[in-house]
């Protein structure tokens, strides 16, 4: 049985002050999760990792939003895995698209970067998912095949079976516009066959997400598809308000 994941991506937004007031006024619905057997976090931005880390219920899932697959070295503006790990931080977005599209994000170089974060067990989120160019070109299960194929190159069954993948669709993302259950449900179904093909049954233990104008309204549909176990959800998460109708709707 796959639980339950819930995970804010906080993108830019938030100074550290802010989210220590999100990180301690998220504490009983942390509680609630677990009672309800649903894994629940957030992705601040690497400033305020530390203060979300210390001031959360201890359950809550802190993830960063990158990182570099070197240790250390001359590489300006990055951050190492043992720099996530000094502040207990073992999960981290990996490939979300607005990388890809404004930082060069490349399958290999996700490739790269979950390799080290699963030699170091370390969760990475792979996101996937196809531009709107693409999805009306129909390529959208080509695309989310070579995404997951690179990306995924080379891992052994036991290696993935931490990993949690996510698809969003780029054109959802802050638009609005989510995809249907329909799509979502094909798309995330597809996900999990390539899974089954490249690491057998271990593919049934990975946890799937969808992404992309993901709010409290929605959200219980996208949950109550086979292949969907949780939401990726960036602007609905912000407010603590939101975020908390995004749990209680699936509890
Ligand atoms: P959104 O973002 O929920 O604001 O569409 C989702 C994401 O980018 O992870």
């Amino acid at each position: 049985m796959r639980r339950k994941l819930l995970l804010g991506n906080w993108k830019m937004n938030k100074t550290s002050a802010e989210a220590k007031e999100f990180a301690l006024a998220s504490r009983d619905l942390v509680n609630l999760a677990h009672q309800n057997n649903i894994d629940i976090g957030v992705a601040p931005t690497y400033l305020s990792l530390a203060t979300v880390k210390e001031n959360a219920d201890p359950k809550m899932i802190v993830a960063a939003q990158n990182v570099h697959f070197m240790d250390h070295g001359a590489y300006t503006g990055e951050i190492s895995v043992p720099m996530l790990q000094e502040f207990g931080i073992d999960w981290v977005l990996i490939g979300h698209s607005e990388r890809r599209a404004y930082d060069n994000e490349t399958n290999q170089k996700c490739h790269d970067k979950m390799a080290v974060l699963l030699a170091n067990n370390m969760v990475p989120v792979y996101c996937v998912g196809e531009t709107l160019a693409q999805f009306e070109a129909g390529q959208t299960k080509e695309v989310v095949s070579s995404q997951i194929r690179e990306g995924l190159a080379d891992f052994t069954p036991e290696q993935v079976k931490r990993l949690v993948v996510a698809y969003e669709p780029v054109w959802s993302i802050g638009t609005g516009k989510n995809a249907s259950t329909e799509i979502a449900q094909d798309v995330c179904g597809y996900i999990r066959s390539i899974l089954r093909e490249l690491f057998g049954e271990v593919a049934e233990e990975i946890r799937i997400l969808y992404g992309g104008s993901v709010k409290p309204e929605n959200i219980k549909a996208y949950l109550s598809c086979p292949d969907i176990d949780g939401g990726l959800v960036g602007g609905a998460s912000l407010k603590i308000d939101s975020y908390s109708g995004l749990l209680t709707n699936i509890l």
